[in-house]
């Protein structure tokens, strides 16, 4: 498998993922790569076509996270972001972004147990769209969202397949109400996939009063299948609810192929180098990657250790980077 540890934290994070991977008894094959912000700069450039076809090769990549400081000038907004993480995320055509939440005590989503099934290679991320008279008093921006039969369908069909595995409910997440043409096809597709799984109970809700009930009451929640923006912002805010994006992880798949898993959160330099952030997203990134590696005892294992864990320390001291990596080793 391949390692970029990546921006700020990403690095700190993603050792301790592996050290616990290692504890729980599963031995990888890993290669680092030194991919993000320092790389760029060195060499001017963020991905190569050689770096993509190597990661292609891989089974499994595990990330810790991509971004410059902020008000970073040296390096253009998005470069690394839109050039690594969406690059891969597109060209490897791993098309479910997969967000468990699950809140720590004390949260005020205590007791929500629940997944996002973000779209991951379409929507508002494609790229459509472009400047006209770009810095003069009539310039144009137009920015696409890239809605497919198939994409929105293989998506669709994931959350399905998710919630019959989970025994939970589906809920469609969209904007159907003003996003006519885009919501009009995932209304539809998702009607025409539901009809394949009579046992799911199916809801939908525009995603603004998703935020709502989000926040109020997040354990009604089984399964939600929602677009490539609304996914990402949905996600932020699941992670706020049920006690932090720093327990928050993903798993960006392709069932079958080469699928990337990496923290929600992201370079938080402000805290890197400190020993101190959260490494439990990661550690959970890494468990659900050994899910896809075909080492579901060990998953389980870890996932037991960390919801333990959470469950016995959400009301004490905080601890360091490496003791939050050595308590869960510990429990393995
Ligand atoms: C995420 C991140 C990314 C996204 C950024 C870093 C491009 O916010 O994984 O949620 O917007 O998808
Ligand atoms: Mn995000």
């Amino acid at each position: 498998m391949a390692v970029i540890g990546g921006d700020g934290i990403g690095p700190e994070v993603t050792q301790i993922a592996l050290d616990v991977v290692a504890a729980a008894g599963v031995s990888l094959d890993t290669t680092p790569y030194d991919l993000g912000a320092d790389r760029y700069r060195r060499t001017g450039d963020v991905l190569s076509d050689s770096d993509v076809a190597e990661l292609r090769r891989a089974d499994a990549i595990l990330l810790g996270a991509v971004g410059p400081p902020v008000g970073d000038a040296s390096i253009p907004i998005g470069t690394l972001e839109r050039g690594l993480l969406l690059r891969l995320r597109f060209e490897l055509d791993l098309f479910a972004n997969v967000r468990p939440f699950r809140a720590v005590p004390g949260s005020i989503g205590e007791g929500a147990d629940f997944v996002v099934v973000r779209e991951n290679t379409e929507g508002a991320y494609a790229g459509e769209g472009g400047l006209l008279r770009k810095g003069t008093r009539h310039e144009i921006a137009t920015q696409g969202s890239v809605n497919t039969r198939m994409g929105v369908e293989r998506c669709v069909r994931f959350g399905f397949d998710l919630a019959r595995q989970r025994g939970t409910t589906l809920t469609l997440v969209h904007k159907s109400n003003v996003l006519t043409y885009s919501g009009d096809l995932w209304r539809r597709t998702f009607g025409d996939v539901a009809a394949e799984y009579p046992d799911i109970p199916t809801d939908y809700q525009h995603v603004d009063a998703a935020c709502i009930y989000m926040v109020e009451r997040p354990g009604g929640y089984g399964v939600i299948v929602t677009d490539n923006l609304f996914g990402d912002i949905l996600t932020d805010l699941a992670g706020a609810v049920c006690g932090g994006i720093g327990f928050a992880a993903s798993a960006n798949l392709h069932p079958g192929q080469t699928s990337l898993f990496e923290p929600v959160h992201g370079a938080a330099h402000d805290i890197a180098g400190k020993g101190i952030a959260n490494p439990l997203a990661a550690i959970t990134s890494a468990a659900m990657m050994l899910e896809h590696l075909g080492e579901p005892d060990a998953a389980a294992r870890i996932h037991k250790a960390v919801s333990d864990f959470v469950d016995h320390n959400s009301q004490s001291a905080p601890l360091s980077t490496a003791e939050v990596g050595k308590a869960i080793a510990e429990r393995l």
